[in-house]
Formats: C-alpha cells, sequence, structure tokens
C-alpha cells in the first residue's frame, strides 16, 4: 500500500478524504490545452501539461502543475525569483523552468538535489524583500505521512490546534521573504475526519494571513478529477454515513501589502 492511507484500512478509522491521498493519474494522453483561466473555478483533468511531467511521477502529494503554471503566467515576468517552501516532488521548480523563471525550492523531505532541506518555519535571513512570488501547497493537517522528520507540519492536528499555529509562523516567514505588492499563493483543502469533526483549514488559514498583513485578491475553487472518489469504499461510505468526500480545493490569491 506504499504507505498510503486507504479509506478502509487506516488502523485509526478515520477517514481522511484528502483529495491527494493516493498518487494521481500521470496520464500523457489527451491532455486539454494549457490556457490562462479567466474564472475563479479552475478544472484541468490532467495532473501535468505538456508531453513531460512536472514534479516526481506517482509523488502522492503533487500539485497539479496547470495551477503553478497559470499563477506564474500572471503573477510573474521571465526571471523574477519564485519560491516554494513545501516544495514536495518539485512541481513548482519544474514550472518555474518552463517558463524561464528563477526558484527556490524548500522541504523538510527534500526528493531531489534542487531541493534544499529547510523548514518553512525558518527560511533563509537573505531572503527578506527578495522574492517575486511565493506558492505553497502544505500538509492539510495529518491527511498525509511524508516523512519522519518531527519537524514535518503534516504530523500536526488541526483539532488541538498545533497545525494552525505552525502554519502561522510559515505565512509570517512568506510575508517576510516577498517583495512589497508581490503575490503568494496558497493552495490547500478542508479536512474533514470522520467521527471526529470538520476542520475548515482553508478560512482558518485565510484568515490568519489577513490578519498577518495580506491583501486578498481573489479565491479560486480547484475542482480535482480524483476518479478513486467515485468507486468504491469511498462513495459508499460517505452515502452511507452522511458525510462529504472533499471535491475542491481553495487557491488563495494575496499580495503583501
Ligand atoms: C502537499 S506536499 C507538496 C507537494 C508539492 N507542491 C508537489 O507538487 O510535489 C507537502 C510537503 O510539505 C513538506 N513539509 C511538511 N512540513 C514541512 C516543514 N516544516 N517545512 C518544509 N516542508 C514541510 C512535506 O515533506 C511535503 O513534501
Amino acid at each position: 500500500m506504499s504507505g498510503i492511507p486507504d479509506i478502509a484500512t487506516d488502523p485509526a478509522g478515520v477517514y481522511h478524504c484528502d483529495m491527494r491521498s493516493r498518487p494521481p493519474a500521470r496520464s500523457t494522453s489527451r491532455k486539454p490545452p494549457l490556457r490562462v483561466q479567466v474564472t475563479t473555478l479552475w478544472d484541468y483533468p490532467s495532473q501535468d501539461y505538456g508531453p513531460t511531467h512536472q514534479g516526481l511521477p506517482g509523488y502522492p502529494g503533487a500539485t497539479p502543475s496547470y495551477i503553478i503554471w497559470n499563477l506564474l503566467q500572471r503573477y510573474t515576468r521571465p526571471n523574477d525569483l519564485v519560491v516554494d517552501c513545501f516544495c514536495g516532488s518539485g512541481t513548482t521548480l519544474d514550472v518555474a523552468r518552463d517558463l524561464k523563471r528563477r526558484a527556490l525550492g524548500y522541504d523538510i523531505h527534500p526528493t531531489r538535489q534542487d531541493i534544499f532541506r529547510v523548514d518553512a518555519r525558518k527560511l533563509p535571513p537573505e531572503l527578506t524583500n527578495k522574492v517575486d512570488l511565493v506558492f505553497i501547497d502544505p500538509p492539510y493537517s495529518t491527511h498525509l505521512d511524508y516523512g519522519p522528520d518531527p519537524r514535518d507540519i503534516g504530523k500536526l492536528s488541526a483539532r488541538d490546534g498545533t497545525y494552525y499555529e505552525a502554519m502561522e509562523q510559515v505565512i509570517h516567514e512568506v510575508h517576510r521573504i516577498l517583495k512589497p505588492g508581490k503575490v503568494f499563493s496558497l493552495y490547500v483543502s478542508d479536512s474533514y475526519e470522520h467521527g471526529r469533526g470538520f476542520y475548515p483549514l482553508g478560512i482558518e488559514l485565510f484568515n490568519r494571513a489577513v490578519r498577518i498583513g495580506f491583501t486578498p485578491v481573489d479565491i479560486i475553487s480547484v475542482v480535482r478529477h480524483n476518479k478513486t472518489l467515485q468507486m468504491g469504499n469511498y462513495r459508499k461510505a460517505a452515502e452511507e454515513q452522511n458525510f462529504f468526500l472533499r471535491g475542491f480545493n481553495y487557491l488563495f490569491i494575496f499580495r503583501k501589502s
């Protein structure tokens, strides 16, 4: 099972219902044309664009690359500096290179040589006011196991508030490193733990970002195409036990005031 939680086998009996809880389909056929999205509902039924992969195929928490492509097209220019401090399989680095932007990737569990092992709560001091765009797709509380490092924010719970405290520190750091007026984008899903509760991570993190000094630019709803959720035990459990599976992620766009 490659360490990925499954709705039927999670030993804690918790239905995490994370859209990313299985490796995404990496189809190379019939990808739609890649265009700048013009509404606040984004729907691109493929993990990657073009004939190549962005990020590492099969990485369980990968961000769909068209999301990052859209942000960089709209809010950056060639040679601008982009930072992703939850870089995972490196999707942001690959998209930035495709678009001739400079990019720095950090992660507590680096998967490639071009990602530096750095805690997102303590970014390099020399980056203050140097960055043109920050994109992050952080852990959604405890949905996925990314590795053994105890500094992994994916080990912290929204239930006891430790997840929010950690993410607040991250958002402060993002604010410090951005140039004034530049864009911070946060991709996140809410969290539902069956029998325990619903945790509105999106609203909680949005409010914290505004308090820290970011001005909202827009809120995008991103539809995910994970066929697993329409099948078998996921669907059955949601119907019989009267809860909802996650059908969208938030993409928040802010500017540093
Ligand atoms: C959703 S994944 C990122 C996916 C990535 N955008 C991609 O496309 O592959 C979240 C990442 O956050 C990392 N992470 C967790 N806690 C962290 C921390 N304190 N500092 C930096 N990275 C952290 C995990 O190791 C994981 O790789």
